[in-house]
């Protein structure tokens, strides 16, 4: 349809060409309520205000330079995320996409331990391309590396008790060869899962106090979407390296590693060496540091804690025969479809997610794990609760 577009995925028949706050519009005029939030990005509303706005001004000074030289506003950003963190950091770089910042943490975790392997759980997704890639479920690679986890939401539970073994046969010769465990809190496009507490907390102490890193990928689970400041609160470890991307920009493409002197101390300055165009740009250094100033200054989590426990509510009160399971971590929902009435689970997902958008919500789908899903932005508010709730009874019925 779109001729000149490399067909990388398949795009919609619209086109979209503006944003604000929990809605997009297309070139018809028709507006859309957006429960993707971008691509999980814009956790404050499309163009929020003041990110816009300290993106023009920055923009009106300096948007990027020679990598040998640093703006006050990197610096400034860097404070301003390193003391943002619920743990304590002292290193930060900026790249630009969640990607890029996970094999930077990846190759550093190697360089840092003097260790070559990888270890990810099962259905994570790490990035789009490299080790990322290889160790996340979009591809066939590294299996044995790749871990089954138990889903448990149980403070005292026996799924460590159940799964020990398991793990142990896993690290089995192979614990003093990990650089790190490389960890999405939830699986979200893995399904939206989250793993075990006690079942994570094991894994990450065999790895820390066997050389290796706990290398923690924020990414999408970062900045409130799990209805804490970071997905790795809700599992209560304490990780060496933390990766985020997407929404510490809110759709402007900025990423960042945090890690600390002390492992920083363990590669040399060769081995630290890395370049790219647009690493530290003063541009994506203003956006980040307004969003984490607006998490702050506008209680941004707080504020979303019942919008939270009325989608959960909402979503588990939904009963039609074709949905087998809702699924429902902080600001992240998905609806696992089942076959039905001579429809198969992924033809269901694609047909509500086009009459969704025909009615004006936008959602997102896996047609392959027959999932629709939703990671609106944190500022929805109840009347857009109200419209969604609407909108979905309504096609929802009509199956
Ligand atoms: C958990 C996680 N890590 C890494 C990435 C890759 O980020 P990006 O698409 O910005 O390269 C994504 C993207 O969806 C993600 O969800």
């Amino acid at each position: 349809m779109f001729e000149q577009i490399i067909n990388t995925i398949e795009f919609e028949p619209i086109l979209i060409n503006k944003a604000l706050g929990s809605w997009i519009w297309d070139t018809e005029g028709k507006k859309y309520l957006d429960c993707e939030s971008g691509m999980w990005c814009s956790n404050l509303g499309h163009n929020h205000p003041r990110v816009i706005q300290a993106a023009k001004n920055q923009l009106d000074k300096i948007i990027h330079r020679n990598k040998s030289f640093l703006t006050p506003i990197t610096l400034e950003a860097a404070d301003a995320i390193l003391k943002f963190m619920p743990t304590s950091f002292d290193k930060i770089t900026f790249l630009n996409s969640g990607s890029e910042a996970m094999e930077f943490a990846i190759s550093f975790a190697k360089k840092a331990t003097k260790q070559e392997k990888v270890l990810s759980l099962q259905d994570s997704y790490l990035g789009a391309f490299g080790e990322a890639k290889e160790s996340s479920y979009t591809s066939l690679d590294k299996l044995e590396l790749k871990i089954p986890y138990p889903v448990c939401y149980e403070e005292s539970c026996d799924c460590l008790e159940n799964t020990r073994l398991a793990i142990d046969r896993t690290l089995d010769g192979i614990i003093d060869e990990i650089a790190c465990f490389a960890l999405e809190p939830v699986m979200v496009s893995g399904g939206v899962f989250k793993p075990c507490n006690q079942f994570i907390k094991y894994i990450c102490d065999e790895i820390q106090s066997n050389g290796g890193l706990v290398v923690v990928d924020e990414v999408t689970t970062g900045f409130g979407r799990t209805g804490k400041k970071f997905g790795y609160e809700l599992l209560g470890i304490k990780p060496d390296v933390v990766v985020l991307g997407k929404a510490l920009g809110n759709g402007y493409p900025v990423s960042a590693i945090i890690t600390t002197s002390e492992h920083e101390i363990k590669c040399s300055s060769s081995e630290l060496y890395y370049a790219q165009s647009h690493q530290l740009d003063p541009l994506g250094a203003a956006v980040a540091k307004e969003v984490v100033k607006v998490f702050e200054e506008d209680s941004i989590i707080e504020r979303n804690q019942n919008t939270i426990i009325e989608l959960e509510q909402f979503f588990k009160s939904l009963n039609y025969g074709f949905i087998e399971e809702v699924r429902s971590i902080g600001m992240m929902f998905a609806l696992k479809f089942k076959d039905y009435k001579g429809f198969k689970a992924g033809e269901l997902v694609v047909r509500l997610k086009d009459e969704l958008l025909a009615e004006g919500v936008s959602v997102g789908y896996n047609v392959g794990k027959g999932l629709l899903r939703l990671l609106p932005p944190l500022t929805m508010n109840a009347e857009e609760v109200q419209y969604l709730k609407e909108k979905m009874r309504n096609v929802f019925s009509n199956i």
